[in-house]
């Protein structure tokens, strides 16, 4: 079990399945969850300065500014900590200037990172989960039309709100998404493994496996 100063990040392809194994692993290691993602998209739900501010561009399929993301991350890791649990990353840091701040960051709030989960799978994977992907309007859960269907169609198992797609995932941006992951993400891999922190999972099987795989690791690290 990891300590209530850790963190884990995770990395990986959008659709690759980061929120449904960062929220496995908060309830399997009672961790705390931050995702960057859904933070947007509340900011920009509510009509916020901030949410104005990055709207275009994650409608675009391109990043929110380093700025903007270093502010947000800031103030949810101090959150985080004075709640006394270790917290998990889901898609930040995602530019090398954003995990250079980070580790400045973490050593300002006494936080220390536990390991880096990549999740990989090939594009054709994750295009196909992205297609399909549907998500709870109201708390966030996420459904595929295919792997994760709801129980009662359009309607939310945990909280009965309505499912929808995501602005983001309409067939003309995955292409782009997917780019600027290669382009902007993909080398702040390296940032973690030389340092010897990141471990790569393959995220191709079910659910449950993965989250078992991850799990383990995350325990053992
Ligand atoms: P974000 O919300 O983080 O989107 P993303 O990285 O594109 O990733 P996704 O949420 O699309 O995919 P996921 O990996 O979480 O997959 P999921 O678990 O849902 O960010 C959105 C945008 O905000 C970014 O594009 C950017 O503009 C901006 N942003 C966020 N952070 C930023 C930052 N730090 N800096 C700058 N900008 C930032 O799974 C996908 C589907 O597959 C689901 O339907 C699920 O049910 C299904 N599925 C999952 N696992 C499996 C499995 N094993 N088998 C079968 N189906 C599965
Ligand atoms: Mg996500």
């Amino acid at each position: 079990m990891p300590a209530s100063d850790s963190i884990v990040i995770f990395f990986g392809y959008p659709g690759v399945g980061k929120g449904v194994q960062a929220r496995e692993l908060c309830a399997r290691a009672g961790l705390s969850r931050i995702s960057t993602g859904e933070i947007l998209r509340e900011e920009i739900a509510r009509g916020t300065v901030v949410g104005r501010r990055v709207r275009s561009a994650i409608d675009r399929g391109q990043f929110a500014d380093d700025e903007t993301m270093l502010e947000i991350i800031r103030g949810r890791l101090e959150i985080g900590r004075s709640r006394g649990r270790g917290v998990v990353l889901d898609g930040f840091p995602r530019t090398v200037e954003q995990a250079r701040v980070l580790d400045r960051i973490l050593a300002g709030v006494g936080l220390r990172l536990h390991v880096a989960i990549f999740l990989d799978a090939p594009e054709e994977v994750v295009l196909r989960r992205l297609a399909g992907r549907r998500v709870c309007a109201t708390c966030g859960a996420s459904y595929h039309v295919e792997f994760r269907p709801p129980r009662s169609p359009g309607t939310c198992d945990r909280c009965l709100g309505p499912i929808v797609e995501r602005r983001d995932d309409s067939i003309e941006f995955q292409r782009v998404r997917l780019r600027t992951f290669l382009e902007r993400t993909r080398p702040v891999l390296d940032h973690y493994r030389i340092r010897e922190q990141l471990v790569t999972v393959d995220g191709t099987r079910s659910v449950e496996a993965v989250a078992q795989e991850i799990s383990r690791l995350v325990a053992d690290a």
